[in-house]
């Protein structure tokens, strides 16, 4: 079967829901589309992580895109980490195809006894994983602190700056107020870039890679926190 075929048929098995990124070839041409495509800004961005040399985890890793981009810009160890077997046996044929050096793993990052903790890396990476599910089940304080327990150097997260509250999240001011300090919930948005800048303040500092502008901005921003 040729790599199209056999990323497809893994798709059609596990369902399209679980094919969270476009999974592309080589030459970026689509295998199977995503919910979620790539584009040159992201790349781009991406892009300005300096990789070289360094030991990384790709939390949530879906098809592999960026744990295969990140040894592409020199890491010198990735493994990515998803909990669905199913994604993992496309990420097993697709690093067959690309030749690449990563690895891939099955860890729920739920699990408190998750045997990933026993390691660390230099860059613990978690991209477009915290999205509006997170923000209404209040999950992203567990999140943000399973992945800090991965690296005592660096550590790469997406989000959305800021959500809508009743046009994106579907709730309400008083249902957030109930889970979040007032300061994450005001004019009518929740502030989740603000919440997670806190979350690391004291242990780490923020550094965008993302262009920022003020306001809302829909496209998730890549940040970097070093330890401090
Ligand atoms: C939104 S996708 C992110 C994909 C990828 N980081 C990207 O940007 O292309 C989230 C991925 O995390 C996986 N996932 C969700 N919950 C998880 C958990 N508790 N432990 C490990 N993986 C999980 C899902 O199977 C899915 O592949």
């Amino acid at each position: 079967m040729s790599l199209v075929e056999q990323i497809r048929e893994i798709a059609a098995q596990i369902g399209r829901e679980h094919v969270y990124r476009t999974v592309y070839d080589e030459r970026l041409n689509v295998l199977v589309p995503g919910k979620e495509d790539i584009n040159g800004e992201i790349l781009d961005t991406f892009a300005r992580i300096d990789f070289a040399g360094k030991s990384v985890v790709d939390l949530g890793c879906n098809f592999g895109f960026f744990t295969f981009f990140a040894a592409r810009l020199g890491a010198r160890e990735v493994v990515g980490v998803d909990r669905e077997a199913g994604v993992l046996r496309g990420c097993e044929i697709l690093k067959r195809h690309f030749n690449s050096p990563v690895s891939f793993e099955a860890h729920d990052i739920e699990d408190p006894c998750c045997a990933l903790l026993e390691r660390t890396y230099d860059i613990a990476m978690l991209v477009e994983f915290i999205g509006k599910t997170f923000v209404l089940e209040n999950r992203i304080a567990s999140t943000l602190a399973f992945l800090e327990r991965l690296s005592e150097r660096e550590l790469i997260v997406s989000v959305q700056k800021v959500y809508w509250i009743r046009k994106e999240l579907g709730t309400s001011a008083e249902t957030l107020h109930a889970l979040y300090p007032e300061r994450y919930v005001r004019d009518g948005s929740f502030h989740l870039l603000e919440y997670v800048r806190d979350f690391y303040a004291p242990r780490w500092r923020m550094e965008p890679i993302s262009d920022m502008r003020e306001g809302y901005e829909k496209p998730r921003k890549l940040i970097r926190f070093l330890k401090m």
